[in-house]
């Protein structure tokens, strides 16, 4: 039965490591308050000629590398991202000529934190109906270009790091469904109705007469919006729903799983999931003490450096889920 799995996966961030403290002379913060708040002591953030495609397409690189396989076997690109290189086209599109594969499809999926879930997703639709054999599926985030770093977004720059992750899924004849390595599924949800909580209003369509308003941009509109607590409060409850969604449609319990790689959006908010179910620390990977907030890329990040750590080994029976902007939120249960 055709099945869809991960052959590898690639990463890259930028060299230009910003600790808490650097971000003391652009905003009234602090070490202290940070760690406590998100447990982030560092991000990556890019410099002033680099685009999200370009991240992406050093992670592509190595993903490439590391599944062994030619670009040319490519059948199609998907790229999530929520800081594209421009409105249009697509950042995927962006990446395919860096890449240098005219013809396939590139498509990008703009569902936040989320994204990489809804991609995974995508490409297993196209895989398991034998459409597609082999998918470059990229998360990646160029945040510190859209940040205010001031007084004003300090609550909002704090969280978020540029990076980018990159994973092959690809065909696999699965014989046996019990041992096998390949997606058992994925689950995706949305809520618009909180799209407000979490989001950048402008420049848009949705701001009166014309796409760019100058005395909104004077205001900020351009920057992103959030109502954390909010955030918080939801993604504490729908995180578990969709680890527990994911369980119950594969006839599995917490226990059966060797790793929960989550989104990483607060390592509070992680620890409370992994305190509701009773997980285990060493099961769970987090890296946003390193890399803070990549949004999309968070996942493939978390699953290269979990294999670089030694912490994910093939066969291993892995969970993951993700909330975010739009409200949006997943989860995905794979063996590695
Ligand atoms: C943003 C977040 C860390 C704030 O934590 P919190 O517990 O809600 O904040 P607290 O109530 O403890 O602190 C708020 C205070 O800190 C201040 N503050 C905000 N950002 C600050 C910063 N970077 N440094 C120092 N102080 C800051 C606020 O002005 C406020 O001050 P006040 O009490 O004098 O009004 C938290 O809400 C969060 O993580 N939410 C989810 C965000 C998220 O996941 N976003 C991405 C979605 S995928």
């Amino acid at each position: 039965m055709i099945r869809t799995e991960i052959l590898a996966t690639g990463i890259y961030v930028p060299p230009n490591l910003v600790k808490n403290d650097d971000l003391k002379e652009m905003m009234d913060t602090s070490d202290e308050w940070i760690r406590q708040r998100t447990g982030i002591e560092q991000r990556y953030w890019a410099d002033e000629n680099t685009s999200t495609s370009d991240l992406a397409l050093e992670a592509a690189k190595k993903a490439l590398e590391n599944a062994k396989i030619d670009k040319s076997e490519l059948d199609m690109i998907i790229v999530a991202t929520l800081s594209p290189d421009h409105e249009f086209p697509g950042t995927a599109c962006f990446l395919q000529k860096k890449l240098g594969v005219p013809g396939i499809p590139a498509l990008d999926v703009r569902q936040q934190c989320t994204g990489f879930i809804y991609s995974m997703s995508i490409a297993d639709q196209f895989i398991k109906t034998g459409m597609y054999k082999k998918i470059l599926v990229v998360g990646a985030e160029l945040h510190s270009k859209g940040l205010e770093k001031n007084q004003n977004g300090r609550e909002v720059a704090v969280l978020f790091g540029d990076g980018a992750g990159a994973a092959v899924l690809a065909a696999k004849d699965v014989k046996d469904l019990k041992n096998d390595s390949y997606i058992y599924s994925t689950h995706l949800h949305a809520d618009g109705n909180f799209a407000e909580e979490l989001w950048v209003p402008g420049p848009g369509t949705g701001n009166g007469p014309q796409r760019v308003n100058d005395s909104k941009m004077n205001e900020g509109y351009h920057f992103p919006k959030m109502n954390g607590k909010t955030v918080f409060m939801n993604a504490v409850k729908r995180m578990p729903e969709a680890v527990m969604e994911a369980l119950n449609a594969n006839g599995l319990k917490i226990e059966d799983i060797d790793l929960f790689i989550f989104h990483q959006a607060n390592l509070r908010i992680n620890d409370m999931v992994a305190k509701q179910f009773n997980i285990p620390e060493e099961k769970v990977f987090n890296t946003i003490q390193k890399f803070a907030n990549t949004t999309a890329a968070t996942l493939p990040i978390g699953m290269d450096e979990a294999v670089r750590a030694g912490k994910l080994k093939k066969g291993m029976l892995v969970a993951s889920a993700a909330f975010g902007s739009g409200f949006t939120w997943g989860s995905t249960i794979y063996r590695y």
